[in-house]
């Protein structure tokens, strides 16, 4: 199947397949304590500086092993309306740490520290859940990236009214690649609180970990990573994988990668009659309007999700290993049809 559905729908990279089989030696100690992780965990230390790092099966579990070490239960969570721990995790956040979540409508993923100001008169009223995190997705679930300014902005908001910041980093990679700078200056040095860096979608078979830059969130993690049911005793298996990926910046080519196949696909895509791109294509991800009367013959050749139904706008996601001939396969066909 060649598919623009999701990053997810890719396999898994060689390099980190490779890893997967070397970590498959003798006994190791279990639920983190092996060499692999603690060589993994180095590696972490060497990009972001000093980090607590936790690792998980999946994102669902990262962001909310992640929410749970900066709220309570009457507490709140400032989002997108379009966040993934709003729209796409069926309520676990809500569910297993009893705070609320205060989405907010935003035209390209994003938030800003004037939407979220009105909430501030929240604050010490009883009757008010309280907002204690900004919780953002970088890149975002509709393909756009903060710039630099705007995270620290965010950051400095929300650290100036007693909050932190959790960044769902399911894609960081894809955003770091296109701000051109180093991991830890587009996030701890932005004043990133906690965050989860994201394997899944890019290359990985399985994992995503869980970083957490300020102190006071580190003491009780452990705990809440256990009781969220993310500690796998196995832990070498998903740690491995990030020593691969951060080797050689793997996680930087394949990303590079992933995001220059969207800018081809928007370039090839941007002049044709009827077809309108509806998002800065900043990462891995086209939004796209086209003919409702294309759509199923086209996604029926390459599949993808339609985001709106109402609109019939369309997600396209390219993954690492997405080829170029994908890309003019997908553009030809669509051309043919429109
Ligand atoms: C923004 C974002 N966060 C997190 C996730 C991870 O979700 P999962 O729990 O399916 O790994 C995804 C996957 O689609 C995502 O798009």
């Amino acid at each position: 199947m060649k598919s623009f559905a999701s990053d997810n729908y890719s396999g898994i990279h060689p390099e980190i397949f490779e890893a997967i089989q070397r970590a498959n030696t003798n006994h190791q100690i279990s639920y983190g304590d092996d060499q692999f992780s603690e060589e993994t965990n180095r590696l972490f230390e060497k990009e972001f500086g000093k980090v607590t790092v936790l690792y998980t099966f999946n994102g669902t579990g990262a962001n909310v092993t992640c929410l749970k070490c900066c709220t309570l239960p009457f507490q709140a969570v400032v989002c997108s309306e379009y966040a993934h721990i709003l729209a796409d995790e069926c309520g676990a956040p809500t569910q297993s740490i009893g705070c609320s979540l205060l989405p907010l409508k935003t035209s390209d993923g994003k938030l800003t520290p004037e939407m979220i100001k009105p909430l501030l008169n929240r604050i010490g009223n009883v009757h008010n859940t309280q907002p204690k995190v900004i919780s953002i997705s970088q890149s975002t679930e509709l393909g756009t990236v903060y710039s630099i300014a705007e995270l620290k902005a965010l950051c400095d908001f929300a650290h100036a009214n007693g909050m932190y910041v959790h960044l769902d980093g399911a894609r960081i990679s894809n955003a770091v690649a296109a701000l051109g700078v180093s991991l830890k200056a587009a996030t701890v040095d932005c004043g990133i609180d906690i965050m989860s860096f994201g394997g899944t979608k890019n290359g990985l078979m399985i994992g995503e970990a869980v970083l957490i830059f300020n102190e006071e969130l580190k003491a009780n993690a452990p705990y809440f990573h256990k009781q969220t049911g993310q500690l796998f005793s196995k832990n070498r298996f998903i740690a491995t994988q990030f020593a691969a990926l951060l080797h050689n910046d793997l996680w930087l080519r394949m990303a590079s990668h992933a995001n220059r196949m969207a800018q081809l696909l928007a370039k090839e895509v941007s002049n044709l009659p009827n077809v309108k791109i509806t998002q800065k294509v900043d990462a891995n991800a086209v939004f796209a309007i086209i003919p409702v009367e294309v759509i199923q013959p086209l996604r029926s050749q390459y599949p993808f999700y339609e985001w709106d139904a109402q609109t019939h706008e369309q997600r396209w996601m390219c993954s690492f290993d997405t080829t170029e001939e994908e890309v003019t396969g997908f553009v030809k066909a669509l051309k043919e049809l429109l």
